[in-house]
């Protein structure tokens, strides 16, 4: 199995447990890449930008998951959704991850900065890197029907 490759983001809120995330991604063997879209320590770029790019990693392909951070997580996961083939979450306890993966195929976690320390949001990670999904799984029908709906196929 390959490792993930893995974007990360951040607005300025979300900034300092992001590069803390980053640097625990860029040290752990399950992790293939990490491609930081920002923003830096002087950045002011606001949310849906960095969440916009970082989903159409994932859409593209050219990333497997997306770990994105802001204030509450909310704004992010909002913005990652609206690209095509994109499902996001925010979640802070380690049964909502663990189903945001195993239920619901999603490829990207947000976290909220103002919400979540650092210990947990990085044991949550931890993992989160763990977690697959499995196609041939029950969630699978559910997760097809998610698609059916975004492409207007269920109509
Ligand atoms: C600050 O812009 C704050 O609104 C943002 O970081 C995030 O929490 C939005 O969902």
């Amino acid at each position: 199995m390959n490792g993930w490759r893995v974007v990360v983001g951040a607005d300025d809120a979300g900034y300092e447990l992001k590069e803390t995330l980053r640097k625990l991604l860029e040290s752990d063997a399950r992790v293939e890449s990490v491609t930081d879209l920002g923003v830096d320590a002087s950045g002011t770029t606001a949310y849906p930008h960095i969440a916009a790019e970082a989903a159409g990693h994932v859409a593209d392909k050219s990333a497997d998951r997306a770990l994105l951070v802001c204030g509450t997580g909310l704004g992010m996961a909002i913005t990652a959704n609206k690209v095509e083939g994109v499902r996001a979450v925010t979640a802070h306890d380690a049964y909502s991850v663990e189903r945001s993966v195993l239920s619901n195929d999603a490829q990207v976690l947000a976290l909220g900065a103002r919400v979540i320390g650092p210990e947990l949001a990085k044991k949550l990670v931890d993992e989160w890197l763990d977690l697959r999904f499995d196609p041939g799984s029950a969630s699978a029908a559910k997760v097809a029907l998610i698609r059916e709906i975004e492409t207007g196929a269920s109509k």
